[in-house]
């Protein structure tokens, strides 16, 4: 294993890569920031620092964890990974997770848990009604959301369920920065319409903007006097944005869109799956947030809503579970009763008391600055690296992964044979990587760009899982123009890309042996 296989590759975070201004800026800055830190850590010592910055500060950002429990991953040869991808019709869905080296279909549910979380479990009252361990749960998220009704669900797409066929019909009309593929299906499922409006910057994947998940505050407006603030029964803002690159939504954007709710009386509600990666970047990047903690900033971020769905997956370090919240009393009691017939009682949602338990100390952890550090760090160290060769991604890195963009990467590639879906079959190929298309395959006609997403799970994979991706990644751009489209042979009424089946367009990239009828090796 080459440890150190580039000298840039010293550090998580990416000294050597000022590709933009931009770039360079924010690096300053979350140096600057743990200079600070580091000076806080002497004053915490009573070292009496005679300079601004006495410690010696080292310079690599490292997991803030040790291993205590280990999972082996599998190797297989690429001659397997040919056969096994055509039997799951180069659909990442389809391919069994033993037969995947590195995983990075999505980092909903795949996180590590901590030995707090662990051992939180062991007190889970199991209760069917009245349990302590939603106590927990309520108190420990009331904390950092601050909405009065907390409603556990099995995970973010059932309380997305919820609100919006309690707040939804034919007619209604659902504003969002951008919709995530389940909430978007679930605005649609109640006959309403989903509306992204998202800021210009945020459709342009090479272009370096801090706040590239805003939501395009004209553009709501002009919605608005469109087609009218009764059909609007909510606004919803996703933070992060996942479906645009990961980028955050910066405090300026939030305050600017509670105010057109507040004066047109419409609720606002957030996706908050990754709530603490945000408030992490708007420490990084929004001026004045410098000196506050991630808590504070989410905790403000939310007092400026009226309530929330979330994905305790994400940022709430668990393996499964959500909930929704609410200000509001007679939509709580609505969402209640729609809860007890799909989902179970209040006081647990669908989830066992041990799942509540771990979200309660999960979601506090998630907020820790020593783990944000360490994950915004690891995450930008892949997307800079690859950056750094020419590869093309969505910039600056985002949150919880990195975006390839498939349209640029693959130019000879047009967006009806799904470059993104033959980008991620190739990263496969090469190195047992699981990638997921967002683009044309995931939203059909709805797609604004086509990307690969490598989503980061949390706390599972090292810096050195991180160089190998380097390495297979830089591989396959090296090779790409010889990577071919796709078709679709088979796709679902919706939610498609779960499903789909494909098959490479054209001469086939994946030459079978004529006699045997075997998959031969793309290249030797
Ligand atoms: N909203 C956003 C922004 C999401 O990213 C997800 C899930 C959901 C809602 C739904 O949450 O899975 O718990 O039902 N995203 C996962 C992903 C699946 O891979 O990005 P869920």
């Amino acid at each position: 294993m080459r440890h150190q296989p580039r000298s840039a590759r010293k550090h998580f975070l990416n000294l050597r890569n000022p590709s933009s201004a931009l770039t360079a800026f924010f690096v300053s800055r979350s140096l600057l920031s743990s200079l600070a830190s580091s000076a806080r850590f002497c004053a915490s010592l009573s070292l009496n620092p005679p300079h601004p910055v006495p410690c010696p500060v080292p310079k690599t950002i490292i997991e803030p964890f040790r291993i205590k429990s280990v999972e082996p991953i599998r190797w297989t040869t690429r001659a397997q990974r040919e056969q096994l991808l055509a039997a799951a019709h180069y659909n990442m869905f389809l391919l069994p997770a033993d037969d995947v080296l590195i995983d990075l279909l999505t980092d909903s549910g795949t996180g590590a848990m901590s030995t707090h979380q662990w051992a939180a479990i062991m007190e889970g009252d199991e209760s069917y009604a009245g349990s302590r361990s939603f106590n927990r749960f309520r108190d420990s998220i009331q904390s950092i959301f601050g909405f009065k009704h907390v409603i556990p669900t099995h995970q973010g797409r059932a309380a997305e369920r919820i609100l919006f066929g309690v707040r939804c019909g034919k007619g209604s009309v659902v504003p969002n920065n951008t919709h995530f593929d389940t909430t978007r299906a679930n605005v649609e499922f109640t006959g309403a319409e989903a509306v992204d409006l998202l800021i210009p910057e945020g459709k342009q994947p090479s272009l370096a903007y801090p706040f590239k998940g805003n939501m395009d505050v004209a553009a709501l407006e002009a919605l608005l006097s469109r087609v009218g603030r009764e059909r609007i029964p909510l606004v919803m803002l996703t933070v992060t944005n996942n479906s645009g690159g990961g980028q955050p939504v910066s405090m300026e954007n939030v305050r600017a869109v509670s105010a057109v709710c507040r004066k047109y009386g419409l609720p606002l509600y957030f996706d908050a799956c990754r709530f603490a990666e945000n408030a992490w970047f708007i420490k990084l990047r929004e001026k004045g947030y410098e000196g506050k903690t991630p808590k504070q900033i989410a905790q403000e971020m939310f007092s400026y809503g009226d309530g929330c769905t979330m994905s305790a997956k994400k940022d709430g370090m668990a393996n499964i579970g959500g909930f929704l919240c609410t200000n509001d009393d007679v939509l709580a009691q609505q969402e209640k009763d729609l809860l007890i017939l799909t989902e179970g009682y209040p006081t647990y949602g669908g989830l066992a008391g041990r799942d509540l338990e771990a979200i309660a100390v999960g979601v506090q952890e998630a907020l820790e600055e020593d783990y944000l550090r360490y994950r915004i760090a690891s995450t930008a160290y892949l997307g800079n690296h690859i950056a750094e060769e020419g590869v093309p991604i969505v910039q600056p890195p985002g949150g919880h992964a990195i975006y390839l963009d498939a349209r640029a990467f693959l130019p000879h590639i047009p967006a009806d044979q799904y470059p993104g879906c033959a980008l991620a079959a190739e990263l496969y190929l090469e190195g047992g990587v699981r990638s997921v298309e967002i683009g044309t395959l995931m939203f059909a006609g709805a797609a604004q760009m086509d990307l690969v997403r490598l989503a980061m799970p949390r706390r599972v994979y090292t810096q050195s899982h991180v160089d190998y991706l380097v390495e297979v990644i830089l591989e396959v751009f090296r090779n790409r123009e010889k990577i071919r489209g796709m078709k679709l042979t088979y796709e679902a009424p919706f939610l498609r890309h779960f499903t789909a089946h494909l098959e490479p367009v054209g001469k086939s990239i994946w030459p079978r042996d004529v006699a045997s009828g075997r998959l031969l090796p793309q290249r030797d």
